[in-house]
C-alpha cells in the first residue's frame, strides 16, 4: 500500500514485545501487492453521491456483493486478517476490519501498514474508521477504497477513550458533524459509506438518526441494539424491536447487531426484524465456527438431543488460525488476545497452562503449537457441537 509521512508513533501507539509482528512481512509483500490491481475499483471516481438513485445503487451494490448474511462484527485488535480469514472459512460472508484511527492512519506509515493488512480472499470487507474530521476521514478513506467494498464510519464506540478523543458513539451529541462527515464521504469516495450506530434511549430519536444518516449519503446501516450507556453486551439484551423500527423507517440496507450466539439467533434476528443481515463480535471470539451452525457446550442447554459432536474444537480453530498468522503476520499482542478467547474454557480447567503462557514476555509459534499438544496430552475435550436442524444451509435456506 501507498504510504505517507512517517511520523513518531507515540503515545497512540506505544511499542512493547507484544506489538511486534509474529513473522516477517517481506514474504508477503507479493501477496499485497497483488491487491493493487485498479480493476479491484467499483465505480469512477465520479463520487458515490453523483447521479442516478442512491437508494437504487446502494441496493444495487449489496446485491454485487451477493446480499451477505452472516457477517463478522468490527473489534479492535479482534477483526484482523487472519480471524477474519478464519471466520470466512466458517461461513462468515463479509467482514468489518477492526476501527482504525483516521487521523493517525493518514500520518502514520507503521500504524498503515501494521493495523491494516488484507487479500484477495478477503472481501466483501468493511474498512472501519474512527473520526470528528471529515477531511482527515476522507483521506484515510481515500487510501483503503480500492481494498474494500464499503468505508465505514464508527459511531457506536462508548468507551472513555472514544470520549476523550470525541468520536465513536460520542458523536451522537453532534449530529450536524455526523452528518458533515457522512456527506463529504459520500459526494467523494467511489465506494459506498456505512455506518454502524448505537440506538439512543428514545425510539423516535433512534430513527430520526438514521433518517438523517440515510439523507447523508449512507448506503448500509448497522444497528447495535444498545444504547451507549449499556456499555456490558452480557448484561443488557440488544433491542431487536428498535432494530425492526430502523428497518422500517429507512430505504438502505440494514444489518443488526446484538444477540447473535447461535444460527438459531440469526433465524430468528432476521425474521424478527427483517434486516438483511447480522452482525456477530463476542461470541465469534469464542467460536469463529458460529456462522457455520457450530455452538459452545453453553449454547446446547436444553437440546442436548438434537445435538452432537461437530468433530471440532477451539484448540483445531486456533491452530488454523495460528497458521494464518504465520502467513499473514500480526502483532504478538493480538494473538495473545485471541488464545484467551479461544481456550478461555481450557485454561479454566489446567490453570497452569494459562500460568505458562501468561509468563511468556516474549511468544513463538512454538510455543504455542506446543502448549495446544501439552493441552492435547491432559485429554482436555471441549467439543463445539451441532445441531442437525440449525446448519448454516438449512437456517439461510428458511430465512
Ligand atoms: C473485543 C471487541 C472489540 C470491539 N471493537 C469494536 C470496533 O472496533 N468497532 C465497533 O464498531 N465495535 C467494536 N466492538 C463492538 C462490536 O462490534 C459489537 O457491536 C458488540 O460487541 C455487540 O455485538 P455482540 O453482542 O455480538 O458482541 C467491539 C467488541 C469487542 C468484543
Amino acid at each position: 500500500m501507498a504510504s505517507s509521512v512517517t511520523q513518531t508513533l507515540k503515545p497512540d501507539f506505544p511499542q512493547d514485545l507484544d506489538d511486534l509482528l509474529c513473522s516477517d512481512p517481506q514474504q508477503h509483500q507479493q501477496e499485497e501487492s497483488k491487491s493493487d490491481d485498479p480493476s479491484l475499483l467499483l465505480v469512477t471516481r465520479s463520487g458515490y453521491l453523483n447521479g442516478g438513485s442512491r437508494i437504487e445503487r446502494a441496493w444495487a451494490h449489496w446485491s454485487k456483493l451477493g446480499r451477505p448474511k452472516l457477517i463478522v462484527a468490527p473489534m479492535v485488535d479482534n477483526s484482523e486478517l487472519p480471524f477474519r480469514l478464519l471466520c470466512r472459512k466458517y461461513g462468515a460472508e463479509a467482514a468489518y476490519t477492526p476501527m482504525l484511527h483516521s487521523r493517525i492512519f493518514t500520518e502514520n506509515d507503521k500504524y498503515r501498514n501494521v493495523e491494516f493488512t488484507t487479500c484477495q480472499e478477503d472481501r466483501p470487507l468493511f474498512v472501519q474508521f474512527c473520526a470528528n474530521d471529515p477531511d482527515v476521514l476522507l483521506e484515510a478513506a481515500r487510501r483503503v477504497e480500492p481494498y474494500c467494498d464499503y468505508v465505514d464510519l464508527n459511531l457506536g464506540c462508548p468507551q472513555r477513550i472514544a470520549k476523550r478523543g470525541n468520536y465513536g458513539a460520542f458523536l451522537m451529541d453532534n449530529l450536524p458533524l455526523v452528518k458533515a462527515i457522512v456527506e463529504k464521504l459520500a459526494s467523494n469516495l467511489e465506494v459506498p459509506v456505512s455506518c454502524k450506530i448505537r440506538i439512543f434511549p428514545n425510539l423516535q430519536d433512534t430513527i430520526n438518526y438514521a433518517r438523517m444518516l440515510e439523507d447523508a449519503g449512507c448506503s448500509l446501516l448497522a444497528v447495535h441494539g444498545r444504547t451507549r450507556d449499556e456499555k456490558d453486551g452480557k448484561k443488557f439484551r440488544a433491542n431487536w424491536s428498535a432494530i425492526t423500527a430502523v428497518k422500517n423507517a429507512v430505504r438502505i440496507p440494514v444489518l443488526a447487531n446484538g444477540n447473535i450466539r447461535h444460527m438459531e439467533d440469526v433465524y430468528d434476528c432476521l425474521q424478527e426484524t427483517g434486516v438483511e443481515g447480522v452482525l456477530s463480535a463476542e461470541t465469534l471470539l469464542e467460536n469463529p465456527a458460529l456462522f457455520a451452525g457450530f455452538r459452545t457446550v453453553e449454547w446446547i442447554e436444553g437440546c442436548e438431543e438434537s445435538t452432537r459432536d461437530g468433530n471440532l474444537d477451539q484448540a483445531d480453530l486456533l491452530v488454523e488460525y495460528l497458521k494464518l498468522c504465520e502467513k499473514y503476520p500480526v502483532p504478538w499482542r493480538i494473538i495473545r488476545s485471541h488464545v484467551h478467547k479461544l481456550l478461555g474454557d481450557w485454561f479454566k480447567l489446567h490453570p497452569h497452562i494459562r500460568e505458562d503462557f501468561n509468563a511468556q514476555s516474549k511468544l513463538t509459534f512454538e510455543f504455542l503449537y506446543n502448549m495446544v499438544e501439552r493441552l492435547r496430552e491432559l485429554q482436555v475435550k471441549i467439543p463445539l457441537y451441532i445441531k442437525d436442524s440449525s446448519s448454516a444451509s438449512a437456517i439461510l435456506a428458511n430465512s
